[in-house]
């Protein structure tokens, strides 16, 4: 039965709605995107508080009340959307930072210039994540705009493309005005375009640098070479002792022993989550995989695991040999964490390891963050399920994804409030890679299933 609060959710008036803000979303994506808010670059500072200020001002313009919270790093913003009645508050979290980019990445468009073209938008963090914070603030503007009975609250950070430092700390130190309900985040990917994903478990992360210094300048290789040790050689043997490269099996002792593997009914759930190897490949532009079994592949991606190389360097870059023996090299390494794995105790055997096979090498643990698991039951993953058919015509799949976002863990731990997902980013929208991109569709169905979900948490039982 059709009740007053239901008024003007109907799938026409939502998308009528859409189509008619299409032109001022993707002004505010413009406006937001062409701010370089690269976390990592010590350059960019002013930048990222500038992306959140902008934030903050188009919160208050649509009637929001907005705190830009101090973290010690970059700021961080909460902005509240609170209504008379006695209603829940769902917490709507995303990120303002994004991953550094350059045009000699292989980008075909100014990765700081907002290009559009047709129904898509390139450019850094279109997808991760100004697009779907945008989208999301869009779905709640409607929502309140027709009497949902909820409290919306937006928590914005720009600090999670360098591992959420501050964090946890900040949101402790205001968790009476960040009490909520519940959280939903929008920051995942689905496994393909006609197929929504929410995402069961996230993997965790432990980063390393690894450092090897022989010397102190470049020296000459026909004088010095043959006696001379090579800490870049050195270096790649190490990485070689660590794993496997070839197959990614990692040789460190100790490594797999607290590996949950997935259960029964999660490989069903693999079986029908509609990945397929070949559009893996197409989307991530792949010439050729370490497996090419599509289970093996999700096991691989979602449910194990791993041991990274990001980037090796030292050493002679420019054009032609310079025969030089290099003095130090640097190795920027990662593992992917799964349930029940730790960070701590993982530190603890890489550091014992290299220790063993190359006493030289200094290891410098950066930011870990812990595996997830995360809710598939209940009336909140049953709303987003109903909201994503609702809004695409297609059931999301529940499966783990591979990705990690630190805040996730810490919104649990600190405002005891569960946290869902509702996902919008797709696989060709690629993260994190050079032509990075986000498209209409997804923001318009992003919308109208946001504001379905906001119905729906203000409707259920209390
Ligand atoms: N949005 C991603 C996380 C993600 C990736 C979720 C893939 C699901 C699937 C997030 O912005 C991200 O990139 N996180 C980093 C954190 C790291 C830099 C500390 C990651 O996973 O590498
Ligand atoms: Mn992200
Ligand atoms: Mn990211």
């Amino acid at each position: 039965m059709a009740t007053p609060v239901n008024q003007g959710f109907s799938k026409k008036s939502l998308s009528d709605y859409a189509q008619s803000q299409r032109g001022s979303f993707e002004k505010s994506l413009k406006d937001l995107v062409e701010i370089p808010s690269v976390s990592a670059d010590p350059q960019r500072q002013t930048d990222v508080a500038g992306a959140v200020s902008h934030a903050a001002d188009l919160i208050r313009r649509i009637g929001g009340e907005v705190k830009v919270l101090d973290t010690g790093g970059h700021p961080m913003l909460h902005g509240r959307f609170d209504q008379s009645g006695d209603y829940p508050t769902v917490t709507v979290y995303n990120h303002l930072d994004v991953q550094p980019a350059e045009k000699t990445d292989g980008w075909t468009t100014e990765p700081f210039r907002f290009t559009a073209k047709d129904d898509r938008y390139w450019g850094r963090g279109t997808t991760d994540d100004k697009g779907p914070a945008l989208t999301a603030l869009w779905g709640a503007k409607y929502a309140l705009a027709h009497s949902a009975r909820v409290n919306i609250h937006f928590l914005w950070e720009a600090e999670e493309e360098i591992g959420s430092p501050h964090f946890e700390a900040t949101i402790r130190q205001h968790k009476d005005r960040l009490k909520t309900a519940s959280v939903v985040v929008s920051d995942t990917v689905w496994v393909s375009r006609s197929r929504p994903a929410c995402p069961a478990g996230l993997r965790g992360l432990q980063g390393f640098r690894f450092i090897l210094e022989t010397g102190e300048t470049d020296q000459h290789s026909g004088t010095a070479g043959g006696a001379a040790r090579n800490p870049i050689g050195e270096m790649c043997q190490l990485i070689a002792d660590c794993y496997d490269a070839r197959t990614g099996e990692v040789k460190i002792p100790g490594f797999y022993d607290d590996v949950v593997p997935p259960t029964r009914s999660e490989l069903e759930d693999l079986k029908n989550s509609g990945f397929t190897t070949a559009a893996f490949k197409k989307d991530h532009k792949f010439k050729s995989l370490r497996v090419t079994d599509p289970i093996e592949i999700m096991k691989r991606i979602w449910c194990m695991p791993t041991f990274e190389l990001h980037g090796i360097a030292g050493g002679y870059q420019g054009p032609g040999v310079k025969t030089v023996v290099p003095p130090r090299a640097t190795a920027i390494v990662s593992c992917r964490l799964v349930p029940d794995m730790d960070g701590k105790k993982l530190t603890k055997l890489v550091k014992d390891f290299v220790k063993k096979k190359n006493p030289d090498v200094r290891v410098e643990p950066e930011h870990g963050l812990p595996a997830y698991q995360g809710h598939t039951e209940g009336p909140h993953p049953d709303a987003i399920r109903a909201s994503m058919k609702f809004a695409f015509g297609k059931d999301p799949v529940f499966v783990r994804e591979g990705g990690s976002i630190g805040a996730v863990v810490s919104m649990e731990k600190v405002l005891k409030a569960p946290v869902f997902f509702l996902g919008l980013s797709l696989p060709e929208h690629g993260y994190h890679a050079p032509n990075e991109n986000y498209d209409w569709e997804q923001a318009e169905g992003g919308m109208i299933a946001f504001a379905d979900y906001f119905r729906r948490v203000g409707q259920m039982e209390r």
